[in-house]
Protein backbone atom coordinates (compact mmCIF):
# COMPACT_ATOMS: atom_id res chain seq x y z
CA UNK A 1 0.00 0.00 0.00
CA UNK A 2 1.04 3.77 -0.63
CA UNK A 3 2.41 5.41 2.66
CA UNK A 4 0.35 8.17 4.34
CA UNK A 5 1.76 10.95 5.17
CA UNK A 6 1.49 12.09 8.34
CA UNK A 7 1.41 16.06 8.29
CA UNK A 8 1.34 18.06 11.19
CA UNK A 9 2.35 21.41 11.74
CA UNK A 10 3.89 22.74 14.78
CA UNK A 11 3.15 26.40 16.09
CA UNK A 12 6.64 27.07 15.56
CA UNK A 13 6.30 26.27 11.85
CA UNK A 14 3.28 28.80 11.60
CA UNK A 15 5.41 31.25 13.28
CA UNK A 16 8.17 30.97 10.87
CA UNK A 17 5.51 30.85 8.23
CA UNK A 18 3.91 33.76 9.46
CA UNK A 19 7.21 36.01 10.17
CA UNK A 20 8.10 34.84 6.23
CA UNK A 21 5.28 36.62 5.26
CA UNK A 22 6.16 40.06 7.41
CA UNK A 23 9.52 39.90 5.63
CA UNK A 24 7.85 39.17 2.30
CA UNK A 25 5.70 42.15 2.06
CA UNK A 26 8.08 44.54 3.91
CA UNK A 27 10.85 43.66 2.28
CA UNK A 28 10.64 42.12 -0.85
CA UNK A 29 7.62 42.84 -2.38
CA UNK A 30 8.00 46.65 -2.84
CA UNK A 31 11.54 45.47 -4.34
CA UNK A 32 11.73 42.99 -6.27
CA UNK A 33 10.89 44.52 -9.65
CA UNK A 34 14.12 46.57 -9.26
CA UNK A 35 16.18 43.81 -8.32
CA UNK A 36 15.62 41.80 -10.94
CA UNK A 37 16.15 44.79 -13.71
CA UNK A 38 19.52 44.97 -11.95
CA UNK A 39 20.47 42.24 -11.05
CA UNK A 40 21.18 42.40 -7.69
CA UNK A 41 20.75 40.64 -4.29
CA UNK A 42 18.00 41.76 -1.63
CA UNK A 43 20.50 41.61 1.25
CA UNK A 44 17.80 43.81 3.35
CA UNK A 45 15.78 40.89 3.14
CA UNK A 46 18.56 37.91 3.70
CA UNK A 47 19.48 39.65 6.80
CA UNK A 48 15.66 40.23 7.98
CA UNK A 49 15.42 36.58 7.53
CA UNK A 50 19.37 36.01 9.25
CA UNK A 51 17.93 38.53 12.04
CA UNK A 52 14.66 36.60 12.46
CA UNK A 53 16.74 33.33 13.34
CA UNK A 54 15.67 31.77 9.80
CA UNK A 55 18.38 30.40 8.85
CA UNK A 56 18.81 28.11 11.33
CA UNK A 57 15.46 26.19 11.39
CA UNK A 58 16.44 23.20 9.15
CA UNK A 59 19.54 22.92 11.21
CA UNK A 60 19.20 20.29 14.09
CA UNK A 61 19.47 22.29 17.53
CA UNK A 62 22.46 20.39 18.74
CA UNK A 63 24.37 22.49 15.95
CA UNK A 64 22.81 25.78 16.89
CA UNK A 65 19.50 25.80 14.60
CA UNK A 66 15.96 25.46 15.25
CA UNK A 67 15.53 21.55 14.41
CA UNK A 68 12.51 22.34 12.47
CA UNK A 69 13.12 20.64 9.81
CA UNK A 70 11.82 20.47 5.52
CA UNK A 71 9.04 21.97 6.75
CA UNK A 72 10.05 24.71 7.95
CA UNK A 73 12.02 25.47 4.94
CA UNK A 74 9.38 24.63 2.88
CA UNK A 75 6.92 26.89 4.42
CA UNK A 76 9.46 30.10 4.76
CA UNK A 77 10.20 29.56 1.11
CA UNK A 78 6.92 29.50 -0.04
CA UNK A 79 6.27 32.92 1.20
CA UNK A 80 8.86 34.31 0.69
CA UNK A 81 8.57 33.24 -3.32
CA UNK A 82 5.04 34.34 -3.42
CA UNK A 83 6.30 37.61 -3.40
CA UNK A 84 9.73 37.06 -5.17
CA UNK A 85 10.80 33.69 -6.42
CA UNK A 86 13.89 34.08 -6.82
CA UNK A 87 14.66 35.39 -3.19
CA UNK A 88 12.60 31.71 -2.49
CA UNK A 89 15.57 29.59 -4.14
CA UNK A 90 18.17 31.84 -3.04
CA UNK A 91 17.07 30.76 0.55
CA UNK A 92 16.24 27.34 -0.60
CA UNK A 93 20.02 27.08 -2.12
CA UNK A 94 21.26 27.87 1.20
CA UNK A 95 19.79 25.02 2.84
CA UNK A 96 20.67 23.35 -0.02
CA UNK A 97 24.49 23.89 0.22
CA UNK A 98 24.62 23.33 3.97
CA UNK A 99 22.53 19.72 3.49
CA UNK A 100 25.63 17.72 2.46
CA UNK A 101 27.36 18.55 5.89
CA UNK A 102 24.08 17.80 7.66
CA UNK A 103 23.46 14.80 6.00
CA UNK A 104 26.84 13.23 5.85
CA UNK A 105 29.50 15.31 7.49
CA UNK A 106 31.59 14.04 10.81
CA UNK A 107 30.42 15.87 14.23
CA UNK A 108 33.36 18.17 14.00
CA UNK A 109 32.56 19.16 10.65
CA UNK A 110 29.11 20.09 11.66
CA UNK A 111 29.74 21.77 14.83
CA UNK A 112 32.28 23.80 12.66
CA UNK A 113 30.24 25.40 9.75
CA UNK A 114 26.30 24.44 11.17
CA UNK A 115 26.04 27.01 13.60
CA UNK A 116 27.76 29.69 11.19
CA UNK A 117 25.03 29.07 8.86
CA UNK A 118 22.43 29.44 11.51
CA UNK A 119 23.34 32.17 12.92
CA UNK A 120 23.81 33.69 9.49
CA UNK A 121 27.52 34.32 9.42
CA UNK A 122 27.98 32.02 6.43
CA UNK A 123 26.00 32.04 3.26
CA UNK A 124 26.27 28.39 1.27
CA UNK A 125 26.30 26.90 -2.27
CA UNK A 126 26.23 23.49 -3.31
CA UNK A 127 28.62 22.89 -6.38
CA UNK A 128 27.38 19.71 -8.39
CA UNK A 129 27.22 20.51 -11.75
CA UNK A 130 29.79 21.23 -14.85
CA UNK A 131 29.34 22.41 -18.34
CA UNK A 132 29.30 18.45 -19.11
CA UNK A 133 27.84 17.29 -16.38
CA UNK A 134 24.24 18.65 -15.92
CA UNK A 135 21.58 15.50 -15.62
CA UNK A 136 24.64 13.09 -15.35
CA UNK A 137 25.76 14.07 -12.21
CA UNK A 138 28.06 11.10 -11.88
CA UNK A 139 30.05 12.60 -14.86
CA UNK A 140 32.25 14.77 -13.51
CA UNK A 141 35.48 15.83 -13.59
CA UNK A 142 36.21 18.47 -11.49
CA UNK A 143 39.14 15.97 -9.83
CA UNK A 144 41.02 16.36 -5.99
CA UNK A 145 44.18 14.43 -5.64
CA UNK A 146 45.73 13.64 -2.60
CA UNK A 147 49.50 14.40 -1.73
CA UNK A 148 49.99 13.17 2.02
CA UNK A 149 47.77 15.04 4.01
CA UNK A 150 46.34 17.26 1.42
CA UNK A 151 43.98 17.63 -0.98
CA UNK A 152 44.06 19.27 -4.62
CA UNK A 153 40.55 20.20 -6.17
CA UNK A 154 40.79 21.82 -9.79
CA UNK A 155 38.60 22.07 -12.35
CA UNK A 156 35.16 24.37 -12.82
CA UNK A 157 31.56 24.38 -12.07
CA UNK A 158 28.51 25.49 -13.35
CA UNK A 159 25.34 26.82 -12.29
CA UNK A 160 26.50 27.25 -8.78
CA UNK A 161 23.12 29.07 -7.38
CA UNK A 162 24.71 31.92 -4.83
CA UNK A 163 28.00 31.07 -5.90
CA UNK A 164 29.30 34.61 -5.52
CA UNK A 165 27.82 35.05 -2.06
CA UNK A 166 28.92 31.96 -0.47
CA UNK A 167 31.30 31.10 2.32
CA UNK A 168 30.70 27.63 2.39
CA UNK A 169 30.67 25.99 -1.10
CA UNK A 170 29.93 21.89 -0.79
CA UNK A 171 32.01 20.94 -3.91
CA UNK A 172 31.59 17.45 -5.45
CA UNK A 173 35.22 16.34 -7.66
CA UNK A 174 36.09 12.77 -8.53
CA UNK A 175 38.61 11.03 -6.36
CA UNK A 176 38.74 7.53 -7.60
CA UNK A 177 38.66 7.74 -11.16
CA UNK A 178 38.44 4.07 -11.41
CA UNK A 179 35.40 3.07 -9.58
CA UNK A 180 32.16 3.18 -10.20
CA UNK A 181 30.03 3.52 -7.43
CA UNK A 182 32.78 5.43 -5.27
CA UNK A 183 34.15 7.37 -7.91
CA UNK A 184 33.05 11.27 -6.57
CA UNK A 185 33.75 12.84 -2.74
CA UNK A 186 32.34 15.95 -1.48
CA UNK A 187 34.37 18.60 0.14
CA UNK A 188 33.89 21.89 2.30
CA UNK A 189 35.67 24.74 0.23
CA UNK A 190 35.38 28.32 2.04
CA UNK A 191 35.50 31.52 -0.30
CA UNK A 192 38.88 32.45 1.15
CA UNK A 193 40.73 29.56 0.04
CA UNK A 194 43.25 30.27 -2.37
CA UNK A 195 42.36 29.24 -5.93
CA UNK A 196 38.61 29.48 -5.49
CA UNK A 197 37.36 32.03 -7.70
CA UNK A 198 34.64 33.45 -9.13
CA UNK A 199 35.02 33.28 -13.53
CA UNK A 200 31.31 34.37 -14.82
CA UNK A 201 28.29 35.72 -12.85
CA UNK A 202 25.25 34.52 -15.64
CA UNK A 203 23.21 36.72 -17.49
CA UNK A 204 19.99 34.98 -16.74
CA UNK A 205 15.98 34.53 -18.00
CA UNK A 206 14.57 34.92 -14.66
CA UNK A 207 15.73 34.94 -11.04
CA UNK A 208 17.99 37.38 -11.97
CA UNK A 209 18.68 38.97 -8.38
CA UNK A 210 20.48 35.65 -7.46
CA UNK A 211 23.93 35.25 -8.49
CA UNK A 212 24.34 31.91 -10.60
CA UNK A 213 27.99 31.58 -11.40
CA UNK A 214 30.92 29.67 -12.90
CA UNK A 215 33.05 28.61 -10.21
CA UNK A 216 36.42 27.87 -10.37
CA UNK A 217 39.03 25.63 -8.08
CA UNK A 218 42.69 25.68 -9.30
CA UNK A 219 44.43 23.92 -6.81
CA UNK A 220 42.31 24.32 -3.86
CA UNK A 221 43.91 22.71 -0.90
CA UNK A 222 42.30 21.04 1.59
CA UNK A 223 42.65 18.52 4.45
CA UNK A 224 40.69 15.59 5.39
CA UNK A 225 38.82 17.66 7.79
CA UNK A 226 37.15 19.28 5.24
CA UNK A 227 35.95 15.83 3.17
CA UNK A 228 32.74 15.41 4.04
CA UNK A 229 31.77 12.69 6.84
CA UNK A 230 36.23 12.16 6.50
CA UNK A 231 35.90 8.93 3.65
CA UNK A 232 36.44 9.53 0.25
CA UNK A 233 33.88 8.02 -2.32
CA UNK A 234 30.71 8.84 -0.74
CA UNK A 235 30.21 11.84 -2.53
CA UNK A 236 27.42 10.67 -5.10
CA UNK A 237 25.23 9.10 -2.68
CA UNK A 238 25.68 12.38 -0.05
CA UNK A 239 24.28 14.54 -3.42
CA UNK A 240 21.66 12.48 -4.13
CA UNK A 241 20.46 12.32 -0.48
CA UNK A 242 21.12 16.21 -0.43
CA UNK A 243 18.84 16.69 -3.22
CA UNK A 244 16.14 14.01 -1.67
CA UNK A 245 15.76 16.61 1.24
CA UNK A 246 16.21 19.88 -1.07
CA UNK A 247 14.05 19.13 -3.29
CA UNK A 248 10.54 20.44 -1.32
CA UNK A 249 12.39 23.38 -0.49
CA UNK A 250 12.67 23.76 -4.50
CA UNK A 251 9.17 22.51 -5.06
CA UNK A 252 7.70 24.58 -2.61
CA UNK A 253 9.42 27.41 -4.85
CA UNK A 254 7.09 26.57 -7.68
CA UNK A 255 4.50 26.58 -5.30
CA UNK A 256 4.69 30.10 -3.97
CA UNK A 257 5.73 30.82 -7.66
CA UNK A 258 2.21 29.57 -8.54
CA UNK A 259 0.01 30.99 -6.12
CA UNK A 260 1.69 34.44 -6.06
CA UNK A 261 1.04 34.38 -10.09
CA UNK A 262 -2.29 33.51 -8.74
CA UNK A 263 -3.16 36.32 -6.12
CA UNK A 264 -1.75 38.71 -8.99
CA UNK A 265 -3.92 37.20 -11.30
CA UNK A 266 -7.38 37.06 -9.21
CA UNK A 267 -6.49 40.78 -7.58
CA UNK A 268 -6.30 42.06 -11.20
CA UNK A 269 -9.18 40.44 -12.41
CA UNK A 270 -11.45 42.11 -9.69
CA UNK A 271 -10.14 45.43 -10.91
CA UNK A 272 -9.72 45.11 -14.28
CA UNK A 273 -13.19 46.86 -16.26
CA UNK A 274 -14.14 45.07 -20.08
CA UNK A 275 -17.36 45.32 -21.58
CA UNK A 276 -18.85 47.21 -18.78
CA UNK A 277 -17.55 45.13 -15.79
CA UNK A 278 -14.98 43.15 -14.39
CA UNK A 279 -13.47 40.63 -16.18
CA UNK A 280 -13.56 38.39 -12.95
CA UNK A 281 -17.13 38.70 -13.77
CA UNK A 282 -16.56 36.62 -16.97
CA UNK A 283 -16.75 32.90 -16.94
CA UNK A 284 -13.69 31.83 -19.11
CA UNK A 285 -11.93 34.15 -16.96
CA UNK A 286 -13.18 32.34 -13.67
CA UNK A 287 -12.48 28.79 -15.33
CA UNK A 288 -8.90 29.71 -15.69
CA UNK A 289 -8.49 31.32 -12.04
CA UNK A 290 -10.28 28.31 -10.58
CA UNK A 291 -8.01 25.51 -12.71
CA UNK A 292 -4.88 27.71 -11.70
CA UNK A 293 -5.65 27.54 -7.91
CA UNK A 294 -6.72 23.72 -8.20
CA UNK A 295 -3.64 22.78 -9.36
CA UNK A 296 -1.47 25.60 -6.91
CA UNK A 297 -3.62 23.56 -3.97
CA UNK A 298 -2.71 20.51 -5.15
CA UNK A 299 0.85 21.04 -5.72
CA UNK A 300 1.09 22.69 -1.96
CA UNK A 301 -0.19 19.31 -0.46
CA UNK A 302 2.71 17.14 -2.36
CA UNK A 303 4.99 19.34 -0.95
CA UNK A 304 3.97 19.16 2.61
CA UNK A 305 3.60 15.48 2.56
CA UNK A 306 7.23 15.45 0.91
CA UNK A 307 8.77 17.76 3.91
CA UNK A 308 6.71 15.64 6.85
CA UNK A 309 7.96 12.35 5.07
CA UNK A 310 11.04 13.91 5.15
CA UNK A 311 11.49 15.44 8.74
CA UNK A 312 10.20 11.88 9.92
CA UNK A 313 13.36 9.92 8.53
CA UNK A 314 11.09 7.90 6.82
CA UNK A 315 12.91 5.76 3.83
CA UNK A 316 11.95 6.22 0.71
CA UNK A 317 11.61 10.05 0.04
CA UNK A 318 13.37 10.17 -3.32
CA UNK A 319 10.09 9.21 -5.14
CA UNK A 320 7.65 11.71 -3.32
CA UNK A 321 10.69 14.32 -3.28
CA UNK A 322 10.94 13.88 -7.12
CA UNK A 323 7.00 13.77 -7.57
CA UNK A 324 7.06 17.09 -5.70
CA UNK A 325 9.70 18.68 -7.89
CA UNK A 326 8.19 17.79 -10.86
CA UNK A 327 4.41 18.20 -10.12
CA UNK A 328 4.69 21.43 -8.38
CA UNK A 329 7.36 23.04 -10.99
CA UNK A 330 4.96 21.85 -14.16
CA UNK A 331 1.85 24.14 -12.38
CA UNK A 332 4.22 26.82 -11.58
CA UNK A 333 4.77 27.31 -15.41
CA UNK A 334 0.87 26.74 -16.34
CA UNK A 335 0.25 29.38 -13.99
CA UNK A 336 2.13 31.75 -14.32
CA UNK A 337 1.68 31.53 -18.19
CA UNK A 338 -2.34 31.77 -17.57
CA UNK A 339 -2.14 34.80 -15.27
CA UNK A 340 0.02 36.78 -18.04
CA UNK A 341 -3.06 35.62 -19.92
CA UNK A 342 -5.52 37.40 -17.22
CA UNK A 343 -3.35 40.54 -17.52
CA UNK A 344 -3.37 40.54 -21.36
CA UNK A 345 -1.08 42.90 -23.13
CA UNK A 346 -0.23 44.58 -19.47
CA UNK A 347 1.13 41.00 -18.81
CA UNK A 348 3.67 41.41 -21.32
CA UNK A 349 5.12 45.05 -20.07
CA UNK A 350 8.16 44.67 -17.63
CA UNK A 351 6.60 47.22 -15.17
CA UNK A 352 3.62 45.18 -14.22
CA UNK A 353 4.79 41.82 -11.44
CA UNK A 354 3.22 39.19 -13.62
CA UNK A 355 5.52 38.94 -16.19
CA UNK A 356 8.71 38.42 -13.99
CA UNK A 357 6.77 35.26 -11.94
CA UNK A 358 6.43 33.97 -15.97
CA UNK A 359 10.43 33.85 -16.29
CA UNK A 360 11.36 32.85 -13.25
CA UNK A 361 8.99 29.90 -12.90
CA UNK A 362 11.10 28.20 -16.31
CA UNK A 363 13.90 27.40 -14.20
CA UNK A 364 12.05 25.46 -12.13
CA UNK A 365 11.89 22.71 -14.66
CA UNK A 366 15.12 22.76 -15.14
CA UNK A 367 17.15 23.22 -12.13
CA UNK A 368 17.69 20.68 -9.04
CA UNK A 369 17.22 17.93 -11.54
CA UNK A 370 15.34 18.29 -14.94
CA UNK A 371 11.79 17.22 -14.63
CA UNK A 372 12.65 14.42 -17.05
CA UNK A 373 15.21 13.20 -14.49
CA UNK A 374 12.57 13.36 -12.15
CA UNK A 375 10.36 11.64 -13.91
CA UNK A 376 12.96 9.06 -14.52
CA UNK A 377 13.43 8.37 -10.90
CA UNK A 378 9.39 8.33 -10.44
CA UNK A 379 9.33 5.54 -13.03
CA UNK A 380 12.15 3.53 -11.75
CA UNK A 381 10.86 3.80 -8.02
CA UNK A 382 7.63 2.75 -9.45
CA UNK A 383 9.01 -0.38 -11.28
CA UNK A 384 11.03 -1.34 -8.13
CA UNK A 385 7.34 -1.22 -5.94
CA UNK A 386 5.29 -3.11 -8.94
CA UNK A 387 6.44 -6.65 -6.56
CA UNK A 388 4.25 -5.03 -3.67
CA UNK A 389 1.15 -5.60 -6.29
CA UNK A 390 1.84 -9.40 -6.64
CA UNK A 391 -1.70 -9.31 -5.68
CA UNK A 392 -2.86 -8.51 -8.90
CA UNK A 393 -1.55 -11.15 -11.02
CA UNK A 394 -4.58 -13.44 -10.33
CA UNK A 395 -7.07 -10.35 -12.06
CA UNK A 396 -4.90 -9.73 -14.89
CA UNK A 397 -5.95 -12.04 -17.54
CA UNK A 398 -3.03 -14.10 -19.73
CA UNK A 399 -0.08 -16.61 -18.78
CA UNK A 400 2.16 -14.92 -15.98
CA UNK A 401 5.27 -14.30 -17.50
CA UNK A 402 8.89 -13.75 -16.24
CA UNK A 403 8.61 -9.97 -14.01
CA UNK A 404 10.76 -7.55 -15.14
CA UNK A 405 10.26 -5.64 -12.14
CA UNK A 406 13.47 -6.39 -10.17
CA UNK A 407 15.68 -6.16 -13.27
CA UNK A 408 18.26 -3.28 -13.10
CA UNK A 409 16.87 -0.40 -14.74
CA UNK A 410 19.57 1.66 -16.27
CA UNK A 411 19.76 5.33 -17.53
CA UNK A 412 18.82 4.80 -20.40
CA UNK A 413 16.00 2.05 -20.43
N1 LIG B 1 19.77 8.32 -2.05
C1 LIG B 1 20.87 7.56 -1.74
N2 LIG B 1 21.60 6.93 -2.68
C2 LIG B 1 21.21 7.06 -3.95
C3 LIG B 1 20.08 7.81 -4.34
C4 LIG B 1 19.35 8.45 -3.32
N3 LIG B 1 18.28 9.20 -3.60
N4 LIG B 1 19.95 7.77 -5.69
C5 LIG B 1 20.95 6.99 -6.14
N5 LIG B 1 21.71 6.57 -5.09
C6 LIG B 1 22.88 5.70 -5.15
C7 LIG B 1 22.48 4.36 -5.76
O1 LIG B 1 21.99 3.48 -4.76
C8 LIG B 1 23.79 3.89 -6.34
O2 LIG B 1 24.61 3.39 -5.30
P1 LIG B 1 25.56 2.08 -5.52
O3 LIG B 1 26.51 2.49 -6.62
O4 LIG B 1 26.20 1.90 -4.20
O5 LIG B 1 24.63 0.99 -5.95
C9 LIG B 1 24.45 5.19 -6.81
O6 LIG B 1 23.86 6.23 -6.02
C10 LIG B 1 24.25 5.46 -8.28
O7 LIG B 1 22.86 5.55 -8.51
P2 LIG B 1 22.21 5.48 -9.96
O8 LIG B 1 22.73 4.23 -10.64
O9 LIG B 1 20.75 5.64 -9.81
O10 LIG B 1 22.87 6.73 -10.67
P3 LIG B 1 22.69 7.28 -12.14
O11 LIG B 1 24.03 7.66 -12.63
O12 LIG B 1 21.87 6.35 -12.94
O13 LIG B 1 21.93 8.69 -11.98
C11 LIG B 1 20.29 10.35 -11.46
C12 LIG B 1 20.96 8.97 -11.14
C13 LIG B 1 18.98 10.26 -10.71
C14 LIG B 1 20.05 10.62 -12.92
C15 LIG B 1 21.22 11.44 -10.87
O14 LIG B 1 22.41 11.57 -11.62
C16 LIG B 1 20.52 12.78 -10.75
O15 LIG B 1 19.77 13.01 -9.80
N6 LIG B 1 20.78 13.70 -11.71
C17 LIG B 1 20.28 15.06 -11.62
C18 LIG B 1 21.30 15.93 -10.92
C19 LIG B 1 20.69 17.14 -10.31
O16 LIG B 1 19.63 17.11 -9.71
N7 LIG B 1 21.42 18.24 -10.43
C20 LIG B 1 20.95 19.46 -9.83
C21 LIG B 1 22.09 20.25 -9.32
S1 LIG B 1 21.66 21.24 -7.95
C22 LIG B 1 20.84 22.58 -8.53
O17 LIG B 1 20.35 22.62 -9.62
C23 LIG B 1 20.65 23.63 -7.52
C24 LIG B 1 20.21 24.93 -8.05
O18 LIG B 1 20.89 25.60 -8.77
C25 LIG B 1 18.91 25.45 -7.64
Amino acid sequence: MNPLYDIKFTEAHLAWREKAHEIAVKYLLPQALQHDKDSTFNEEAFQAAADAGMLGTWIPKEYGGSGDGIMALALMVEEFSKADPAFGVAFAVNALGSLPIIVGGTHEQKAKYLPLVAQGKAACAFALSEKFAGSDAGGLSVNATKDGDTWSINGEKKWTTNGSRANIITCFAVTDPESRSRRISAFIVEDTDPGFSIKKVEDKMGIRSVPVCETVFDNVQVGDDRLIGGKPGFGFKHSMMTLDLARPGVAAQAVGTAAGALELATTYACRRKQFGQAISGFQMIQAMLADMAQKTEAARWIVYATAAHADAGSKGVTKIAAMAKCFSSDVAVEVATDAVQIFGGYGFMEDYPIAKFYRDAKILQIYEGTNQVQRMVIARNLIKESSRHDYLNSVIPGETQESYGAEPVTANS
